[in-house]
């Protein structure tokens, strides 16, 4: 805190007392602890800062236009809430480190209720434009048992860097589901991953461009992964040697997500038979569910 008087921080510290004081009624433990932490919180930095008015309404003026940006469609919010790291806090924090398992990352709004079923070796692309990728892995337990009938759900950008529901005209490409075999293998194509921006149209995108920050997302593959008894796993893979990796406008990259995906020349036949008309890539993700109770 810049120097301030005894007597300025007296007055200064009635504010924050008297405002915590005003939650001393509230019956929810768990509210009376939230909100007491946002407020203590809150004062901190408003007096760490020394906030001025000017800045106050603008916060307010870029608070409101988040409100006015978000509908059922476009949740400008949570975007604030991913650009500045609090998503990825709280999925660390409710994700916590067990044995291997798998690391979790943000959820992002392109995923949809729904998708179809492709199969074992089935192809999400549905038509997107993309190079054939082909990616393979399994799905086990920290011990190290493979997970049978386990649901996976994949989706992606296309090459030109839209999810298929950016389209608006009711396509569904590069997303679907598949289960795991019986010895917990999974395989299936989807497009190699391309970098693509966070929707920056808008007052989330004024904050990157105003500090200096690209709405960049380093390429990657979502993956969720459920199955019953075990903790449900939000999470990609990305492509390493990725120049954005080390800047995704999200912070979702982790080096335990990080995968090769080998380009194979042109002509090189495929695991499954299918004709490539060019290049393709093939990455493997073997995937560790952590169990639902510790
Ligand atoms: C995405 O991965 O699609 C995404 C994640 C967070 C914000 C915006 C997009
Ligand atoms: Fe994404």
């Amino acid at each position: 805190m810049s120097e301030v008087s005894a007597e300025q921080q007296a007055r200064e510290d009635a504010i924050v007392n008297t405002v915590l004081a005003s939650f001393d009624g509230c019956e929810n433990p768990r509210l009376l602890e939230l909100m007491r932490g946002v407020v203590t919180h809150l004062h901190s930095f408003l007096r760490d800062v020394r906030l001025t008015e000017e800045e106050w309404s603008a916060a307010v003026a870029f608070l409101t236009a988040v409100g006015h940006m978000t509908d059922d469609r476009r949740q400008e919010f949570i975007l604030l809430s991913d650009t500045l790291g609090a998503s990825m806090q709280t999925i660390a924090i409710n994700n916590e480190a067990r044995g291997d398992a798998t690391e979790a990352t943000v959820f992002g709004p392109f995923f949809v209720e729904g998708s179809p079923e492709i199969g074992s070796g089935g192809d999400i692309a549905l038509g997107a434009a993309g190079e054939p990728c082909w990616v393979v892995g399994t799905v086990r337990d920290t011990e190290g048992r493979p997970l049978a009938g386990a649901r996976l759900e994949v989706w992606e950008a296309d090459d030109d860097g839209f999810y298929d529901v950016q389209y608006g005209d009711e396509r569904t490409a590069a997303r679907g589901h598949l289960f795991t075999e019986a010895d917990g293998s999974y395989r299936f194509w989807a497009i190699t991953p391309t970098p693509y921006p966070i929707p920056h149209d808008g007052p989330v995108g004024q904050m990157l461009d105003a500090t200096g920050r690209s709405p960049m997302r380093a390429a990657h593959l979502h993956f969720l992964v459920k199955q019953a008894g075990y903790r449900t796993l939000v999470t990609h893979i990305f492509v390493r040697g990725d120049q954005l990796l080390s800047s995704d406008a999200v912070f979702g990259v982790k080096d335990s997500l990080v995968r090769d995906f080998d380009r194979q020349p042109a002509g090189t036949p495929t695991p499954d038979g299918r004709v490539v008309d060019g290049t393709w890539s093939t990455t493997t993700f073997d995937i560790v569910l952590a169990p639902e109770q510790p």
